[in-house]
């Protein structure tokens, strides 16, 4: 396994942004792990699994019929063929993955190919909400990203123009969902970074977390 950086924390706290930003400086892979659970969401709901079907969600995570590719400017998403990486995108299929993440099962299931993402030749930018804790306990430096509800919210509204308010109830219940939940819930790592990126732009936060990672590595 080559080197990795772990970037967790809550919903739209710039974690894909900051990864992406990151593993380009680096010249590395970037991976989100999000992608994997929204992409089995998403194929879920399309060959209409009931999202309650732990069996039925843990044999679809090794279908070919959906796929993950990495990718310098998303972590692609395919199902039958057909690029869905900006329909994944939305608040619902967010809802769902969350759901479907409940399922020790299904975790347990996409650990693996989550895992493999560090297998290349480069180094391994990944983000998430476990990868420090249970997916990269290793990892040679781990990043915890925060920023306050509002501002998650209407940065999030504003990339997917919806309204701000729907927008924190949402953020809220999906926070509460991937933190309480009983199996690798979003925790920050001990040995992280923590960073809130409230009253920081883009290229602050990728400067930091760039002089921590260098320091590691
Ligand atoms: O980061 P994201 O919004 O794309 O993640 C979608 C959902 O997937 C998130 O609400 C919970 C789940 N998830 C997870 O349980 N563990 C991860 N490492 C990444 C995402």
């Amino acid at each position: 396994m080559g080197m990795v950086v772990t970037i967790d924390g809550p919903a739209a706290s710039g974690k894909s942004t900051v990864s992406r930003e990151l593993a380009a400086r680096l010249g590395w892979q970037w991976v989100s792990t999000g992608a994997f659970y929204r992409g089995l969401a998403y194929a879920a709901i399309e060959l209409q699994i009931d999202l309650d079907d732990v069996k039925a969600l843990a044999e679809l995570t090794h279908n070919p019929v959906w796929q993950i590719k990495l990718d310098a400017s998303r972590t692609k998403v395919f199902f039958k063929d057909e690029d869905v990486t900006d329909k994944i995108a939305h608040e619902d299929v967010g809802n769902y993955a969350s759901k479907v993440s409940h399922y020790p099962e299904v975790r347990k299931a996409l650990l693996d190919a989550q895992r493999n993402c560090a297998n290349g030749p480069k180094g391994l930018v990944a983000e998430g909400r476990d990868c420090g804790t249970v997916v990269f306990p290793n990892a040679e430096a781990k990043v915890f990203l925060t920023a306050s509800s509002e501002h998650r919210a209407a940065r999030r509204a504003a990339e997917l123009g919806l309204d701000q308010d729907d927008m924190v109830k949402a953020q809220k219940q999906r926070d509460h969902q991937d933190s309480t939940r009983k199996v690798a819930p979003m925790a920050a790592p001990q040995d992280a970074l923590m960073l809130d990126s409230t009253e920081l732009n883009l290229n602050e936060v990728v400067d930091r977390v760039y002089d921590f990672v260098k320091g590691k590595i």
